[in-house]
Parts: structure tokens; sequence; C-alpha cells
């Protein structure tokens, strides 16, 4: 058995360094990439065991694949390869040499993260699901925001959350949306979620006591007096990601449509709504709304004169 073993700070752990891997295993004919997270000779950005999980998860599936570091730090060859051995008791050890452009591709990809810019192709998925769960190399604020979410939302809302925020990332990108707005919509467009719905109607400050809406006005004021949001076209968007409206702004439109289409979504139009968003924003909101109001009424559920208003004006937007 051939083992080798690739050591970097993967800080975060990038597509590139897995390309090498395999790369590796094809042309040395390994058995095993044993990954080993440096701890020394450089200040990282995220904390040890941040990295930690960023690759563990970015690994997790691959047999062929392993992290030496469950233990912890661990820098000097001669015990890496002894552990190494531990593992695979009579298996030939090769360090494989380092990547040059790792550390530019590694800065590059926190200086991404950090602005709200999305690393689809960068960072593995699995890394990525950390990073948004995190909010590992998020500015400051932004890293309370979501601390305080985690403590205000239940568990499977706060991961939908971080779904929303990193495909909100994704369309600020294709559709030139200012990156930080679009992160701080995204993760407190849920914000009033988990309150209770009278509350909810004393916050909204609808007339019409439409439980489904309800948290979406209420959380706009919650983001301004709770999470000290000024910026309108943020609450704005925080407001309408539920009804939607005529003349939306593109954060507006992203929001909505990231709320719908994030990976975890799973419902019969989904992936329409998701073709259709790439080929335009406003055509995105045709799509979603037409779904949207096929299933209010299915349900005989009320329709908010909002959405009457988004789906006409989107209509003639495409005539
Ligand atoms: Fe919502
Ligand atoms: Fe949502």
């Amino acid at each position: 058995m051939r083992i080798g073993i690739l050591k970097g700070s993967f800080d975060p752990v990038l597509v590139a360094q897995l390309r090498y891997a395999e790369e590796c295993v094809r042309r040395l004919h390994l058995d095993k990439v044993i990954f080993v997270l440096s701890s020394s000779g450089v200040n990282f950005s995220a904390s040890f065991e941040e990295r930690l999980r960023m690759l563990s998860s970015a690994l997790s599936g691959r047999e062929d694949y392993a992290v030496l570091n469950e233990d912890g730090p661990m820098d000097d060859a001669e015990g890496i390869g002894t552990v190494a051995k531990g593992m695979f008791p009579g298996a030939e050890v090769v360090f494989l040499p380092d990547e040059t452009e790792t550390d530019a591709l590694e800065t590059e990809a926190r200086e991404r993260i950090r602005s709200g810019r999305p690393v689809s192709g960068i960072v593995p998925s699995g890394a990525q699901e950390c990073i948004y769960l995190e909010g590992i190399y998020y500015p400051e604020t932004e890293r309370e925001h979501l601390e305080r979410l985690r403590c205000e939302l239940d568990p499977e809302r706060f991961s939908h959350t971080c779904r929303v925020v990193r495909q909100a990332a994704l369309y600020a990108e294709r559709f030139s949306i200012d990156y930080r707005k679009a992160r701080t919509a995204a993760m407190l467009h849920d914000c009033a979620k988990c309150i209770d719905k009278p509350t909810l109607f004393l916050l909204s400050g609808e007339s019409e006591f439409i439980p489904p809406i309800l948290h979406a006005p209420a959380g706009a004021v919650i983001a301004r007096n709770r999470y000290g949001i000024t910026d309108d076209e943020v609450l704005r968007a925080i407001r309408l990601h539920c009804t939607g409206d005529a003349a939306m702004d593109k954060l507006c439109m992203a929001v909505f449509l990231a709320d719908m289409t994030e990976s975890g979504r799973d419902f019969p139009a989904v992936d329409e709504i998701r073709d259709a968003v790439w080929q335009s924003l406003e055509y995105g909101m045709l799509t979603a709304l037409r779904y949207e109001m096929r299933y209010l009424k299915t349900k005989g559920s009320v329709v908010h004169p909002a959405t009457e208003r988004a789906l006409t004006y989107y209509r003639t937007k495409e005539a």
C-alpha cells in the first residue's frame, strides 16, 4: 500500500488541492492521500478547528482520502510519518511536494468570502457548507449577526438561511449586485421566522392577518431595531421576500429568488425556476410568481395584494 501525505494550511481547502491530490494518486499510484493541516509557520485566518472542520467536510465520503489531525496539530515530518504508518501498518509513505500557487489562491478565496462573493468552483462544496454555517472569514459584524440568528432560529431555519446566503452570493455575482447588501439581506430575511404570529402581526403593519407572510415585513422591522440595519434597500429586500411586489430592484429579486431556489429546496417547479433565474432575474420572478400563484390557489390560500401586483408587473415585463 502506498500513501501520500499532503501537508498544507487549508485556510480554506481548495478545489485545486483536491485535484492535485487526485493527480498524485494517478501519477504516483497511491492508494490513499492523507491530508495534514500545518499549524505553524504562518498566521492562519481560521482557527485550527475551523480548518479541520472545513477539510473534513470537503473530504467526507471519499474513501481514498483521510485527515491525520483528528487528535490535534502535528507539524514534524517524522511524527507525521509515524502516525501515518500507525494508521496503515506496512504502508509505504510518500511526502507530496507543495503546490506553489496555493497561498495566493487561499488568500483570494478568503478575500472573496470576506467581501460576500461566491467561492463555487474554488472551495469544495462541503467546505463551503462549513463556511456559510459558521461565518468563517466573515467580517465581525456579520459573524455576530449569524451567531445571533443561530440562537433565534430553529436549526432547520438556520441552515436554510445559510443556504440562502450562499445562493444570493451566486446571484449577486451573476447580476452585479452589491455583495455585502445581498449577504446581509439574505442572512436576515427570515430573522423573524420563529416569533409568534400575534407579535408578528403587530410588528408587520399589515392590515390583513395572512400568517405565512407576516415574518417578512416584521423581519424588516427586527432587522432595523435589533440588528441595526439602516440600509433601506436591504430592509426592502427583507420586507418583500415572501410577497414580492411590482418593480422590485435587483437586490430584492435576488433575495426573493435565492430564498426559493437555495440548494435545499425541493418542490416540483424548483428546477424550472432555477433555469429561469439564470436567464434573467425578471424571468425568474415571473416563473416563481406563476408557480406561487398556482400553489396558493390550489391550497385555497389568500393571495397578498403585493403578489398580485408583482405577477401583473412581471407579466407585462415579459410581453
Ligand atoms: Fe421567509
Ligand atoms: Fe426563507
